[in-house]
């Protein structure tokens, strides 16, 4: 004990420099790396500040060359040593303290380290499983532990911006009434009331409009949210939203406040400038040009409508779906004339995935004539194609049709998002944000053939829809709004409704009875009773902006204990099963599996 006191660090591995020349300092941290050249030995040591070089010469005492012989990765040490500046042909530009070294004086093993499963570098390349099993050691990486500061800085710098602005931080539970909305819930039996269960929240979105009817008039949360849904790169079970919620407030209101957010955010941690307004696109707008409401807009590549020359030509497919009120989508893929069979095949399988029924193509070759695919069906029309779509020389077109329009859209806005991809046109250290704006308020749904809320069910129908709310669901427009970065969707939110008339007409156009919509939301339809205020607001998530950001794909990268693609925690093997007590008191009988 007394021997760690002593070692206790008078600083850090990331904050010596040639100023501190000459002094004896005590490092405290982890072998990064040890090597040995001819009687002397080198340690990287590092800490969550830095790496230091430590140097053991020749002539240092026995006694710490014989601990130093003991040394191996990941062993926690403490140095005491003399700072020393290091020839100017030593220094080593890369490394923050490359300027110094320490000649190390004496050393004590604070702790050893068994073999490591995987090496820690920059990056781990160890698979998703042992890096999440052993995840104390892969957030040791330079990679994990740059994106977790990375998280920090963000939600630092969104609560500078937001308690700046007149918020306030309020938490809400997280033990609440199971209501839909939209996911399945993870639910929590109650020991006192058997056969009753709180739900985990999928969001705080009625307790934050609540609070508006309480007069808080700017709420904030960084708010823990959980969703019993599939695991995929940009979801997780358990997540975080920035969440937001304002009084006597417009969309444009909403809109400007996370345009100022974003970019305090991105000045502070990235030191990069966004634009101070973000473009808007409708909603109609997206799927016909991008054919997704989460465009990446790092590239251009809008897709074209090529129903009306379609008709110049006289390929079978685009007649039939034409005949019956459906879509032909093109989109000119620049200098891609070149591309294979195989190339066009595999970008053929990813229309298939969104539905679509086949990938048309054509070649414009050198002398400004089609080749090709499709070509054939378009002999008298070449030139109107090619200028119609402003094609090149050496581009690939392509093309979908179906007699439904939005999956023309989809199906051939996949091939696009994927040409993005492909072709190298993704740079993740652009950041192309837009607003979405005009969604409908219902979609149909097919298989229990009803109305369902696009969104959730407290958004407002647009003024202009609400004589005809009942009459045509499908047309409404809901008064939402969705920010999207990079082919991603950010963050999702609307103006509420905030009159209880209005909510139980929406409930019963989803099919909710009265009876039901009272059972699950009476306390919201009752608090607007009592004097709630015009409100609105949205919900950034913060794992998807933060993964953007560090540009990477999966919000694993950016939580410091995700769950995998299972839902499970490998390092604590949760979920796990609990005792038979345990069930007995929560008054819980488990089915087993084959039974059910
Ligand atoms: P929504 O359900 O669209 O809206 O969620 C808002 C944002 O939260 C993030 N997000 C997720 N991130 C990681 N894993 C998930 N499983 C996950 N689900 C959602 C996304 C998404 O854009 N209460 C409303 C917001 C509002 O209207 O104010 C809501 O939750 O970034």
């Amino acid at each position: 004990m007394l021997a760690m006191e002593y070692l206790k660090r008078t600083t850090t591995c990331g904050a010596l420099s040639k100023a501190s020349a000459g002094q004896t300092v005590v490092l405290n941290g982890w072998v990064h790396r040890k090597r040995d050249h001819g009687g002397i030995s080198f340690i990287n040591l590092r800490d969550r500040y830095g790496v230091t070089q430590v140097t053991i010469d020749a002539d240092a005492p026995d006694e710490l060359k014989r601990l130093v012989t003991e040394l191996k990765p990941e062993y926690c040490v403490a140095v005491r040593g003399v700072v020393r500046a290091r020839p100017d042909t030593m220094v080593n530009p890369q490394m923050e303290t490359g300027e110094i070294e320490v000649k190390a004086e004496e050393l004590a093993i604070l702790n050893r380290c068994e073999v490591l499963p995987f090496v820690i570098d920059e990056e781990s390349d160890a698979k998703e499983e042992l890096r999440l099993k052993h995840r104390y050691l892969d957030l040791r990486s330079g990679g994990m532990q740059h994106r977790i500061r990375l998280r920090h800085e963000t939600a630092f710098a969104v609560r500078e911006y937001l308690i700046g602005k007149g918020f306030y931080e309020i938490e809400t539970p997280t033990f609440i009434k199971s209501t839909p909305e939209g996911a399945r819930d993870y639910l929590v039996p109650s020991r006192l009331y058997p056969g009753k269960f709180y739900a985990l929240p999928q969001s705080p979105q009625l307790y934050k409009q609540i609070l508006m009817v309480s007069g808080f008039d700017k709420y904030f949360q960084i708010a823990r949210c959980y969703r019993d849904e599939d695991a995929r790169g940009d979801r997780q079970p358990e997540f975080t939203q920035i969440d937001i919620e304002m009084s006597f407030v417009e969309r444009d209101d909403v809109l400007e406040l996370v345009e100022g957010m974003m970019n305090h955010v991105f000045t502070k941690t990235l030191g990069i400038d966004l634009p101070e307004h973000f473009r808007r696109i409708s909603y109609d707008d997206s799927i016909e040009i991008y054919g997704t409401d989460k465009p990446d807009l790092r590239f251009g590549m809008e897709m074209k409508d090529f129903g009306a020359m379609a008709a110049k030509g006289s390929f079978q497919s685009f007649a039939d779906a034409l005949a019956v009120g459906g879509a032909v989508k093109a989109l000119v893929v620049p200098g891609q004339a070149s591309c294979s069979r195989r190339q066009i095949e595999e970008l053929e399988a990813v229309a298939r995935i969104y539905r679509g029924k086949g990938l048309g193509w054509m070649k414009v070759n050198e002398s400004g004539g089609l080749d090709g695919g499709i070509s054939k069906f378009f002999g008298n029309a070449q030139a109107d194609v090619i200028a119609g779509l402003g094609a090149k020389p050496g581009d690939l077109l392509l093309f979908v049709a179906d007699p439904k329009r939005k999956i023309a859209c989809t199906a051939l806005g996949a091939v696009r998002s994927r040409l993005g991809k492909d072709l190298g046109f993704c740079d993740p250290k652009r950041f192309e944000f837009a607003w979405i704006v005009d969604f409908p308020m219902f979609e149909y749904n097919e298989d229990e053939k009803k109305w369902d809320t696009a969104h959730h069910m407290f958004t407002m129908p647009q003024a202009k829809y609400h004589a005809t709310l009942e009459s045509d669901p499908g047309s409404v427009k809901g008064d939402l709004y969705d920010l999207v970065l990079n082919g991603f969707e950010l963050a999702s939110g609307s103006i509420r409704i905030h009159d209880s008339a209005l909510q139980k007409r929406i409930f019963k156009i989803v099919g909710f009875d009265e009876a039901e919509g009272e059972k699950k939301f009476g306390f919201l339809t009752e608090a607007f009773k009592y004097g709630a205020p015009p409100h609105g607001g949205i919900a950034p998530g913060l794992d998807r902006l933060v993964m953007l950001m560090a540009g990477e794909t999966s919000i694993k990268e950016v939580i410091a204990f995700p769950k995998n693609s299972f839902a499970v925690s490998p390092m604590d093997d949760c979920p796990s099963e609990v005792d038979q007590k345990q069930l007995d008191e929560l008054h819980l009988r488990i089915v087993p599996k084959e039974e059910k």
